[in-house]
């Protein structure tokens, strides 16, 4: 039996600007399991990365707590790897440099995680190019830097915010391949964002639905399809239509 790493309780989030308040997550309780890889998904604004934030301590919720292995570790940092919405790999710096400015802010061993970082470039498919600079590398490369600046952090949880969102769809596949074996070589938990339904089925043990106005989990799905999947399989079409009803209460 799995046992539950993190817990997400009764979390309630307005913003407040100009004395006006938007209540954008209302009543969120999740839990999720180590080892899982859980996807949430949900319409542009319905507050998913808002929800990562509060996650990983960037945010204070209006109510509601975080718990990590037992812990409470509501609006604190430094507990989950968090890779944010836009690729944030520093253009002046070399890949290694950019891969080592977690380790680097953080003041630790940088002679050790120099040696780290070198032994995972190739799981990474970055072999031969730790001295090249960001734009020297495909959409795809990049996405992978930023993804083994993140797993450097040593936490067990990723928190990864649509992290294939502005890749082609040929990189995309092969990216979804590629995480799912990273997953099980380096034994994390995964969260992942995606407003991309197929993306969702593809990847996850269990795709949570948010929307709503303000977001509630609207549906949990289960997916249980041995990998790799096929979206041509009769079980993922039904999946997909389920999502697809919930997601399409949304309003535009
Ligand atoms: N700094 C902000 N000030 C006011 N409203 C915001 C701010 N950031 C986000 N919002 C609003 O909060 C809602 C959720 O945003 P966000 O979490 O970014 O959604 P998602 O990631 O699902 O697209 C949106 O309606 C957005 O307009
Ligand atoms: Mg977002």
């Amino acid at each position: 039996m799995k046992e539950v790493l993190l817990e997400i309780t009764d979390i309630k989030y307005d913003y407040r600007e100009d004395g006006e308040v938007l209540p954008v997550l209302n009543e969120i309780n999740l839990s999720i399991l180590e080892g899982e890889f859980v996807c949430i998904i949900g319409p542009s604004g319905c507050g998913k990365t808002t929800l990562f934030n509060i996650l990983v301590g960037l945010e204070r919720p209006d109510q509601g707590k975080i718990i990590l292995d037992g812990q409470d570790i509501t609006c604190t940092r430094g507990h989950i790897a968090y890779m944010p919405q836009e690729d944030l790999l520093f253009p002046w710096r070399k890949i290694m440099d950019n891969l080592l400015l977690g380790v680097e802010i953080n003041k630790g061993d940088l002679k050790a995680a120099r040696k780290e970082a070198e032994g995972l470039l190739p799981l990474f498919g970055l072999e031969g190019f730790a001295d090249s600079y960001p734009d020297q590398l495909s959409g795809g490369m990049r996405q992978r830097a930023a993804l083994l600046r993140t797993v450097l952090t040593h936490h067990s949880i990723l928190a990864l915010d649509e992290p294939f969102g502005a890749l082609d769809a040929l990189t995309r596949a092969k990216m979804q391949k590629w995480i799912l074996s990273i997953q099980e070589k380096l034994n994390k938990t995964i969260l992942f964002v995606t407003h991309d339904i197929e993306e969702a089925i593809t990847l996850a043990d269990r795709v949570v639905v948010l929307n709503g106005r303000p977001s509630t989990i609207t549906k949990e799905l289960k997916v249980e399809l041995p990998y790799p999947r096929q979206k041509t399989d009769v079980k993922f079409i039904e999946y997909k239509e389920e999502l697809l009803e919930r997601l399409s209460d949304t309003e535009f």
